[in-house]
């Protein structure tokens, strides 16, 4: 198969290997730093309420619409198109997802860059018997400065190329497959202390009580945003990723693991976070630097709080790098399939463009914020265009491409792979990708737009 149109086409070694490659691309920032920060800023509960059932309703449809795009075509996000749809327009949809990945990683670098600082700084115990004000002000010192923020980003752009010119298998499986576990188990622990902590019941409230008077069209939007980031869809991520599975893999069970890995993530990190913005008087809308000040607060409060905070900290750039390395891959295997470079030099041209890019938007908390075109910062640029325009729309764009282009027959061939697994939902998927998904998103577009003009 794969071996017949690609001698050197890498893949997954089965099952476990793909669901660990695409959880550990699911499973990062996403849910620990921008779950927390925008569920804060969008008033708590009715944004949880909406994010749910983005995911459940759009969010896993289209990641198996998208293995099963990459699958098919054994391509990369922009060749899948190409060959699926020869002579048609559809591979915009893989022009737009190169851009998504371009803004994405610029701006995704600067956070896994401070979890780098955080790191260093949880290993020379620097939170302990640090006060509230204090654990504050020196993340503001830190991530408004240049030269700091800008070294442990061009670190974390070095590791993430290191692991994409070793090749998908050796490069992204080994990590994800032990780690991830021990992540999940450090944020249960850590959820713990925090939901114990006196005065956590506002924050539980404020997170699981739902008031949709404090939402707006533009909240929606957001949460829309925030379940395709989280799921890394919309943009080819699970194209390229799909075109590495074997045929033998379910793809249906594939996207709900998945999707349920991630979605738990977020919810824990939710449970991590809200009792202790409360217990601490934090602004739950501080915006990105919301995990940053929070997080050391209760390690600086916790039983063994010095050891914990450096595996967790660890953790957190790991689950960083395995997206990162999931992003960049989106690049280089156009660059290398397409334009035929050779994986090295595409991954260093990559890196190193998005490493440009990278600078404006770490710049943006320091000598860069007063640069305000149209009312935003460039990291706040890079990251609404991502992910509040271009995943929304590439996600309908998908959606319908499966839906109505490559139609039930080739679909239902795919995700069962080719007979082999019975997938009674084939219908209910086709629904969604025909009319449910493209017109929920339209409406949430168009409604966003006449409520803020
Ligand atoms: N989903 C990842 C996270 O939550 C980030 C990510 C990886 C991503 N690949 C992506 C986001 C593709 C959007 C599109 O941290």
């Amino acid at each position: 198969m794969a071996k017949m149109n690609n001698p050197v086409r890498d893949s997954f070694s089965g099952r476990l290997g793909i669901i660990a490659a695409a959880v550990g691309s699911a499973v990062g920032l996403g849910n620990i730093w921008r779950f927390p920060y925008v569920t804060g800023e969008n008033g708590g509960g009715a944004f949880l309420l909406m994010y749910l059932l983005f995911v459940i309703a759009i969010g896993m449809p289209v990641m198996l619409a998208e293995f099963s795009v990459g699958r098919r075509a054994q391509r990369n996000a922009l060749g899948s198109f190409k060959k699926l749809a020869p002579g048609k327009p559809w591979y915009l949809i893989g022009v737009m997802g190169i851009v998504a990945s371009f803004l994405i990683l610029a701006f995704y670098s600067t956070i896994a860059g401070w979890t780098l600082e955080y790191l260093f700084q949880a290993a020379g115990n620097s939170f302990a018997g640090k006060s509230s004000a204090e654990l504050s002000a020196s993340f503001d010192q830190f991530h408004t400065g240049t030269f700091r923020p800008l070294i442990w980003q061009i670190a974390f752009m070095v590791l993430t190329a290191l692991i994409i010119s070793s090749g998908v298998k050796r490069g992204i499986e080994k990590y994800t497959k032990i780690l991830m576990p021990v992540l999940l188990l450090l944020i249960l622990i850590v959820s713990i202390r925090s939901v114990t902590l006196p005065g956590a019941g506002e924050g539980l409230r404020f997170l699981f009580r739902p008031d949709f008077s404090a939402v707006g069209w533009n909240s929606v939007l957001v949460a829309l945003g925030q379940a395709a980031f989280s799921l890394s869809i919309g943009m080819g991520t699970m194209i390229t990723y799909g075109s590495y599975i074997r045929k033998e893999t379910n793809l249906p069970v594939t996207a709900f693991q998945v999707s349920v890995a991630d979605t738990i993530i977020a919810m824990l990190s939710g449970l991590m976070i809200f009792p202790a913005v409360f217990a601490y008087s934090i602004d739950p809308a501080a915006g990105p630097g919301l995990v940053f000040v929070v997080l050391p607060n209760i390690f600086s409060m916790m039983p063994g709080g010095y050891i914990f905070s450096v595996i967790f900290f660890m953790l957190l750039s790991i689950a960083a790098l395995t997206s990162t390395v999931s992003i960049l891959e989106v690049v280089v295997a156009y660059l290398s399939e397409e334009l035929n470079m050779a994986r090295r030099t595409a991954t260093i041209l990559g890196a190193a463009s998005i490493g440009v890019l990278g600078i404006f938007a770490t710049l943006s908390f320091g000598m860069l914020d007063d640069v305000t075109p149209f009312g935003r910062t460039f990291f706040e640029w890079f990251d609404y265009i991502s992910a509040n325009l271009l995943l929304p729309l590439g996600a309908i764009l998908i959606a319908l491409f499966v839906g109505w282009f490559m139609g039930r027959k080739v679909f239902n061939d795919e995700i069962s792979s080719g007979g082999m697994f019975r997938v009674r939902v084939t219908g209910l998927f086709m629904f969604v990708l025909k009319f449910l998904a493209p017109l929920a998103i339209a409406i949430v577009f168009i409604y966003q737009l006449i409520g803020s003009s």
